[in-house]
């Protein structure tokens, strides 16, 4: 099969060194913690596909519903021609969706992941032969360029699964920003805002009964010991989610139920019994606070849409 990927590698920085110092960061602050965006190694991402077909995990097959629903208003706001530009693009049907509805001139994939990248943009290349595809391996939370090869004249980004909502809303707010800087004038963001709603639900959504969110969360040590010197194990921690009501947002932490020192990179790290790694905040919204926030940083609202009980919304936003 050829497979006729624009890979773009120009754009910087290994993921693998930030690995290394955030870790050691993180495990010296008090109180401990680690980015939930090294969750998404091979495993990890296969994972978190696992997550996204849980029965309580209602984000990703409402988030499909909203935009099959809407993909004629979408078509309607955005216009054809447009170039798609995936932020986080993992195996998603979403994209797929958008594809079929928008038909756009070109596709360009940006993901942490490199292998999973490489493998998600190769099938859209097989399955989709009237797309040019494209595929930058990159951390976007930490640089955010379009390829200088990537010739983009009517941009739209797409940021579904609320990912947004892995930044503190002031850090949301300039990655917003930082968007707002690269995209030219009218160019669209289209993004999935995960909503307010009562804690049960919220809170069974990172508590699965079949337990992949906390195999998901003990992944990320998994990884420290196999990506880093470290004598880490995962099976002395825990999985714990619950909603934080005052900052608006889901916690999810890995617990050391007994007290023990681990060493990563020739440090050594004391947890106490009880000791808790924060490893993902999920911040959720009310329309209207996304609405603002989205404001603050420059856009305007051109569309929102959300399912009939309110669970999630996507917005279509435009540079100002
Ligand atoms: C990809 C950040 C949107 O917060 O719901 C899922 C990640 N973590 N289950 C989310 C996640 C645990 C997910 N985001």
């Amino acid at each position: 099969m050829a497979l006729a990927i624009h890979f773009h590698d120009q754009l910087q920085q290994p993921p693998a060194a930030s690995l290394r110092e955030e870790t050691l960061a993180g495990f010296a602050a008090t109180p401990k913690w680690a980015s939930p965006k090294f969750f998404y190694d091979r495993r990890g991402s296969e994972l978190f596909e696992q997550i996204c077909q849980q029965p309580e995990y209602y984000i990703t097959r409402t988030e499909e519903r909203i935009l099959a629903d809407a993909a004629n208003d979408i078509l309607d706001i955005a216009g054809p021609h447009s170039d798609l530009i995936e932020l986080g693009s993992g195996a998603s049907r979403k994209v797929r969706l958008l594809l079929e509805a928008l038909h756009p001139s070109s596709y360009l994939g940006i993901d942490i992941s490199e292998d999973f990248l490489l493998s998600s943009t190769q099938r859209l290349a097989a399955d989709y032969p009237w797309l040019e595809v494209h595929a930058a391996c990159t951390d976007f939370s930490q640089q955010l360029c379009l390829p200088d090869d990537f010739a983009s004249h009517h941009p739209l980004v797409f940021f579904p699964g609320s990912s947004i909502g892995n930044f503190t809303p002031l850090e949301a707010r300039r990655f917003l920003h930082r968007l707002h800087d690269v995209l030219p004038l009218g160019g669209g963001l289209l993004i999935g805002v995960d909503l307010v709603k009562e804690r049960s639900r919220l809170e069974a959504a990172y508590n699965d009964e079949a337990h992949v969110t906390a195999a998901f969360n003990l992944n990320l040590l998994q990884r420290i010991r196999d990506e880093l010197d470290s004598d880490i194990d995962p099976s002395r921690f825990v999985h714990r989610a619950y909603f934080n009501e005052a900052e608006s947002r889901i916690e999810m932490h890995l617990i050391s139920p007994a007290a023990q020192d681990v060493t990563i990179e020739g440090q050594r790290f004391h947890f106490e019994a009880g000791e808790s790694l924060h490893t993902e905040n999920s911040y959720k919204y009310t329309l209207e606070s996304f609405k603002q926030l989205a404001s603050s940083a420059g856009f305007d609202s051109r569309g929102q849409w959300t399912d009939a009980q309110a669970l999630f919304s996507v917005h279509y936003l435009q540079r100002r």
